[in-house]
C-alpha cells in the first residue's frame, strides 16, 4: 500500500469536539440547547442502529436528542402532522426523517412537508436548489463530509478532475454540485457510463458511491488519485457466516495506486453524523438569529 489512509474517524472526532464547543455557547446565547428531532418509521435493524448513535452523538455534543419511533404501519398524514408539530416546535431546530421509508409511504412528500429552515438532511428541493444556485442552504451530510475530508487533504480544488460514481439525490448529485462550487471539473458517472475504468483514470477526486461491493479497482485508479469511498456493503467474510464490511473500491488494488484513500469502516461512515450535528448547530443559530462564524465549525 503506497497510498495515505484519510482518517475520517479522528476527522469526525475532531468536528464533534467543534461543534461541542460551540453548542455550549450557544446555550450561554440562547438559554435553550439546540435540539435535533429523528423519526424512525418502521424497524429497519440498521436504521436502529444509525438512530441510536445519532441520538447517544447528538446528546455527547451538548444538544438536545428528540426520538420518535413510529409503527410501521404508520399512516402518512399521522407522520405528516408529527413532521408539521416539529416544525412549530421552537425547542426543534433540526428534523431527520430515516431513510428508507416503509414503501406505502412516500418519501418525497415527506421531504416536502419538513420546513426548509429544519432541514439539516439539506434534502428538500429548496435546499437542493439552493445548493445548485449557490445559495446558502443546507447541503446533505455525506457529501459534506467528503468534501471536508477532500479539502483537509488537498486543499484549493479548483482546477482538479473529478468523478463521482452514483448519481442519488443524497450523495451523487449534491456532491457533484459541491466540487462544481470548489471549481473542479466534474463528471457524473452511473451505471449507464460507456468505459467507466477510462472515465476513472481521467480523475484527480474519485468519489465512488454507487452500493457495489469493491466495484473500482486500483487499475482504473490514476496514480496519485485521491479515492474518497462512500459505499458500505455487507459481504460474506472469510470464517463461516461471519460477514465483513466493504466499500464501492476495492480497496487492496486501488491503496496501491492512490496517493490517499479513505478505509471503510473509518472513513466516510463517520463523518455524516458528525456533519449532521454542525447542520442541526448551524440551524439552531439561524432560527435564533445568532452570529455563526462560518470558519467555525
Ligand atoms: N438513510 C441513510 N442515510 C441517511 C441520511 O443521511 N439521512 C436520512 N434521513 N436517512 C438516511
Amino acid at each position: 500500500m503506497s497510498a495515505a489512509l484519510i482518517d475520517g474517524k479522528a476527522f469526525a472526532e475532531g468536528l464533534r469536539a467543534k461543534v461541542g464547543v460551540r453548542a455550549a455557547a450557544f446555550e450561554a446565547q440562547a438559554g435553550r440547547k439546540a435540539g435535533l428531532a429523528v423519526v424512525l418509521v418502521g424497524e429497519d435493524p440498521a436504521s436502529e442502529v444509525y438512530v441510536r448513535n445519532k441520538g447517544k452523538q447528538t446528546v455527547a455534543a451538548g444538544m438536545e436528542s428528540f426520538e420518535h419511533k413510529l409503527p410501521a404501519d404508520t399512516g402518512e398524514a399521522e407522520l405528516l402532522a408529527l413532521v408539521e408539530r416539529l416544525n412549530a416546535d421552537r425547542s426543534v431546530d433540526g428534523i431527520l426523517v430515516q431513510l428508507p421509508l416503509p414503501a406505502h409511504l412516500d418519501e418525497q412528500k415527506v421531504i416536502a412537508t419538513i420546513s426548509p429552515d429544519k432541514d439539516v438532511d439539506g434534502f428538500h428541493v429548496i435546499n437542493a436548489g439552493r445548493l445548485a444556485v449557490g445559495l446558502p442552504g443546507f447541503v446533505p451530510c455525506t457529501p459534506l463530509g467528503c468534501l471536508m475530508l477532500l479539502k483537509d487533504r488537498l486543499g484549493d480544488l479548483s482546477g482538479k478532475n473529478a468523478v463521482v460514481i452514483g448519481r442519488s439525490n443524497i450523495v451523487g448529485k449534491p456532491m457533484a454540485q459541491l466540487l462544481l462550487a470548489e471549481s473542479c471539473t466534474v463528471t457524473i458517472a452511473h451505471s449507464r457510463t460507456r468505459d467507466l475504468p477510462e472515465v476513472v483514470r481521467r480523475a484527480d477526486i474519485v468519489v465512488a458511491a454507487v452500493g457495489r461491493p469493491e466495484m473500482v479497482k486500483g487499475d482504473w485508479i490514476k496514480p496519485g488519485a485521491v479515492v474518497i469511498d462512500v459505499g458500505i456493503n455487507r459481504v460474506p467474510g472469510a470464517e463461516e457466516g461471519k460477514t465483513r464490511l466493504v466499500g464501492d473500491v476495492d480497496f487492496a488494488s486501488a491503496s496501491a495506486v492512490a496517493g490517499a484513500i479513505t478505509p471503510v469502516p473509518g472513513g466516510v461512515g463517520p463523518m455524516t453524523i458528525a456533519v449532521l450535528l454542525r447542520n442541526t448547530l448551524v440551524a439552531a443559530h439561524r432560527n435564533e438569529g445568532l452570529e455563526l462564524p462560518a470558519d467555525a465549525i
